[in-house]
């Protein structure tokens, strides 16, 4: 989709957060029939971290990610204008997003909670762009972060094994279009698939005699590893070279190609079809395994520590998952 560009957005920061608790494929080896072996071939994971302790939750980490990314830059969190924050894992149904603004001290942020599950932070990243680029806000801080070892059932080992707790941020502000670094997306969603991946309510029957309400509550995750598979690496290329496209751009034109963290034979895969040299993916799942809609921001901010992207790199970010959702947005990365 074209976006009409009135001034332009720019990523000032990013910071992220993991927990400390760190569960390899070994121990997870003592909680179901499983192997490092296995879990290593099939999804290119060794260890994920775990939020553990009593009343932690994903505003915790979403916290801490905020903060770094504010720190680096030194801004004051009253400049915010508006937090995403990107979870389908929130401590409180009504949103989390307006804990953080509190415990930040963003009072002057508006602050809502955006549920699109591993495509969450491309989706917050876009709808963050679009606020800037028509001058409604100056600066806004986009969060994904998500907790699924809270929605596991750890003795589910085609689920347990694939997913970590993380959260990442990202600090992004208007600019001059001249310096506008979020070049372009293309989004998607079919509802068809739906139950492919979800976290499903269940309803009590006749939960309330008098009422004949039927209440319930969430159950796990649920999912159909293998159409979830074929669903990535036959949707995201086209969505990338749908958006590269329209921007009269190639393949030959990315320097780093930033998925969202699922799997590293989807990684390879997406980066086989559309002919990416495999020393692009930016990819660090063997740490943290999938962690939803933190995966994108984790793996940006580490990219930007290890001093791998430099100005004006072209970072292709596509984010997949539940929904069904996917998108791609198209960056240039600017240093400031
Ligand atoms: N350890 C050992 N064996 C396992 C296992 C585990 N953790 N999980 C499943 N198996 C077994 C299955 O029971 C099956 O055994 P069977 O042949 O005797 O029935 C066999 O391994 C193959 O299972 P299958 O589900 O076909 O494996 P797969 O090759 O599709 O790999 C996934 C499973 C989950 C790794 C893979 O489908 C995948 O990564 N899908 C995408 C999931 C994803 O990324 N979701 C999040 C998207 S945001």
């Amino acid at each position: 989709m074209k976006s009409l560009t009135i001034q332009g957005a720019k990523i000032l920061a990013t910071g992220s957060a993991v927990p400390h608790v760190v569960l390899n494929n070994d121990q997870i080896s003592q909680i179901v029939q499983t192997s490092d072996e296995w879990i290593f071939n099939r999804t290119g994971i060794k260890e994920r971290r775990l939020l553990t302790g009593s009343n932690q939750s994903v505003a915790d980490l979403a916290v801490i990610a905020s903060m770094k990314a504010l720190d680096k830059i030194s801004m004051d969190p009253s400049e915010i204008d508006l937090i995403i924050l990107a979870t389908s894992s929130p401590n409180d149904l009504f949103g989390t997003a307006s804990q953080i603004q509190s415990s930040i001290g963003a009072f002057n942020a508006v602050a809502f909670d955006l549920t699109a599950a591993c495509s969450g932070f491309v989706l917050g990243l876009v709808t963050a762009s679009q606020f800037l680029k028509n001058g409604s806000y100056s600066n806004i801080l986009v969060i994904g972060a998500d907790v699924l070892s809270k929605w596991i059932d750890w003795s589910d080992r085609s689920t347990c094994i694939l997913f970590g707790d993380a959260a990442g941020a990202a600090i992004l502000q208007s600019c001059s279009k001249d310096d506008n670094s979020i070049l372009n997306f293309q989004l998607n969603t079919d509802g068809q698939y739906a139950n492919h991946l979800s976290i499903p309510y269940k309803e009590r029957v006749n939960s309330h005699p008098v009422l004949k309400l039927h209440q319930g509550s969430f159950n796990y995750i649920s999912m159909n590893g293998k159409e979830v598979y074929k669903f990535a690496v036959s949707q995201v290329p086209l969505s990338i070279l749908q958006c590269l496209n329209s921007l009269n751009m190639s393949v030959n034109d990315i320097d780093w190609l930033l998925l969202h963290q699922a799997n590293e034979r989807i990684l390879k895969a997406v980066a086989e079809k559309l002919s990416i040299h495999s020393n692009k993916i930016i990819s660090n799942l063997s740490k943290y395994g999938n962690t939803s809609a933190a995966s994108i921001p984790l793996a940006l901010d580490e990219a930007l520590k290890e001093n791998k992207i430099s100005d004006n790199d072209i970072i292709v970010i596509a984010g997949f998952g539940a929904g069904l959702t996917w998108g791609t947005v198209i960056v240039r990365w600017k240093s400031f």
